[in-house]
């Protein structure tokens, strides 16, 4: 029998502008406790004008594909609520900008956080089939709820990229899963908004009682319990969410003993989210680099369970078992020197990220003068997103109100 298909190497990408949870919180007259403690959210990465899905997604990629030959890559799953195109998939991009292989079949999926599960268990059949060959999935989301609405302090951004493979060196999917779908409005994006609308405690009302509901499937179909498992990821909305998903899962599992052999890896999964905020579709595996960058070594051959939650909504619990070996395809020292060089903004100037709008009327507009990852998206022509590599040293940061689009 086949090995199970899975993860063979994993990167992360963010914003290289962070806002300190402690600023917004002053500036919006709220105890900065109600942030750090109340949700478990210390900071939120914040992208400038010339950092997109796209950038973001590329630039993660980039650096999952440093152990793997691109030309193995023949299909690439874009995964993302946050298109910067309604016809165009993102990754087609990311195609150039990499430079992949003419034979490879690129499209953009779509369900709000839920999208980069889907992918996932999308190009497992594929790997069977074609167990030479590569998938480059890439989960990219810029999380936007408005200045000043109950959400803006579980804003963020940030990409993983995954590539996935029949023989994995990071994490062998197992066939089992729960799954369910609910047409709900908890969190939705009109065409016409740049930003999510939300029942706030509606949607977590939900995120916990679908959370229930594929544990249960999962459970009876894979006759596992919760000691099965040496950890969980969840999808990460706040931090604090997640930790009431995991006290969740316990309380089903009757399992009272459990809290401290499992909340320490828990602990650990939270830490990237924590620096940078929901990345939407990204969250979930954002989570997971972050357990597996900080586990030194300690899950091979260990099980993780994983609760995927798309508002709309879709959600799955589904399981994968770690590889011996995997810590030495990871980078933990590259994404630490991302996390730790960020810029800090101020209030104003997160504002003025923010509010920046992008021409709509075909006016030119040149968007140098931020800081980026790898990659940027470096203006607008003729209604053309314009993206290159960084090739330049970093720029310094300018002020947003300076640019000057041209008619
Ligand atoms: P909120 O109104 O900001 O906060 O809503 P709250 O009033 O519920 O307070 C949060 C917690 O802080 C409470 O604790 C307070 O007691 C505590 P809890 O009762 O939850 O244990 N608190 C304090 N603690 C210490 N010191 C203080 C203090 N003050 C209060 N001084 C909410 C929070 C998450 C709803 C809001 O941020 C929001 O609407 N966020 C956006 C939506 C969201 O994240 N929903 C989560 C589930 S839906 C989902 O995951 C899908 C999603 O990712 C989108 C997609 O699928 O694409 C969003």
């Amino acid at each position: 029998m086949s090995e199970p298909a899975g993860i063979d190497s994993i990167a992360f990408q963010t914003s290289r502008y962070v806002l300190d949870l402690s600023i917004l919180a002053e500036e919006r007259w709220v105890d900065p406790d109600k942030f750090r403690i109340g949700l478990g959210q210390h900071q939120m990465a914040v992208n400038p004008p010339s950092e997109d899905v796209v950038t973001l997604g590329a630039g993660a990629a980039l650096r999952a594909l440093q152990t793997v030959d691109p030309e193995d890559i023949e299909l690439l799953l874009f995964a993302t609520e946050t298109g910067v195109d309604e016809s165009k998939s993102a990754g087609i991009f990311v195609h150039r900008l990499l430079g992949l292989p003419e034979r490879c079949r690129v499209i953009e999926l779509k369900q709000a956080c839920y999208s980069a599960t889907g992918g996932l268990q999308l190009a497992l059949p594929f790997l069977q089939a074609n167990p030479g060959k590569k998938v480059l999935l890439i989960a990219s989301d810029i999380a936007r709820y408005g200045l000043g609405m109950p959400g803006e302090s579980s804003q963020g951004c940030g990409a993983v990229a995954m590539v996935l493979s029949s023989r994995p060196r990071i994490l062998a999917l197992e066939p089992e899963y729960g799954v369910v779908t609910e047409d709900v409005m908890d969190f939705w994006r009109p065409g016409y908004s740049d930003s999510a609308f939300v029942e706030g405690k509606y949607s977590s009302r939900l995120y916990l009682s679908m959370l229930e509901k594929t544990w249960r499937q999962y459970t009876a179909l894979s006759g596992r319990g919760f000691e099965d498992h040496a950890a969980f990821c969840y999808h990460a909305p706040v931090p604090r969410l997640v930790e009431k998903a995991h006290q969740q899962i316990m309380r089903l599992a009757a399992c009272a003993d459990c809290i401290d052999n499992k909340n320490h890896f828990l602990q650990l999964s939270l830490a990237y989210g924590r620096k940078t905020g929901n990345s939407y579709t990204a969250s979930l595996y954002a989570g997971l680099l972050s357990l597996l960058d900080h586990s030194a070594g300690r899950l091979a051959g260990q099980r993780i369970g994983f609760y995927s939650y798309g508002s709309g909504c879709v959600a799955e619990f589904f399981s994968g078992v770690v590889r011996p070996g995997y810590q030495k395809v990871l980078m933990p020292s590259a994404h630490a020197a991302m996390l730790d060089q960020r810029i800090p903004l101020t209030c104003e100037q997160y504002e003025a990220f923010y509010t920046f709008e992008y021409p709509r009327d075909g006016r030119d507009c040149d968007l140098g003068g931020y800081e980026t990852g790898p990659f940027r998206l470096a203006a607008i022509r003729g209604h053309k997103r314009i993206y290159e590599q960084v090739v330049k040293e970093p720029m310094t940061l300018s002020a947003p109100a300076a640019l000057e689009c041209s008619a």
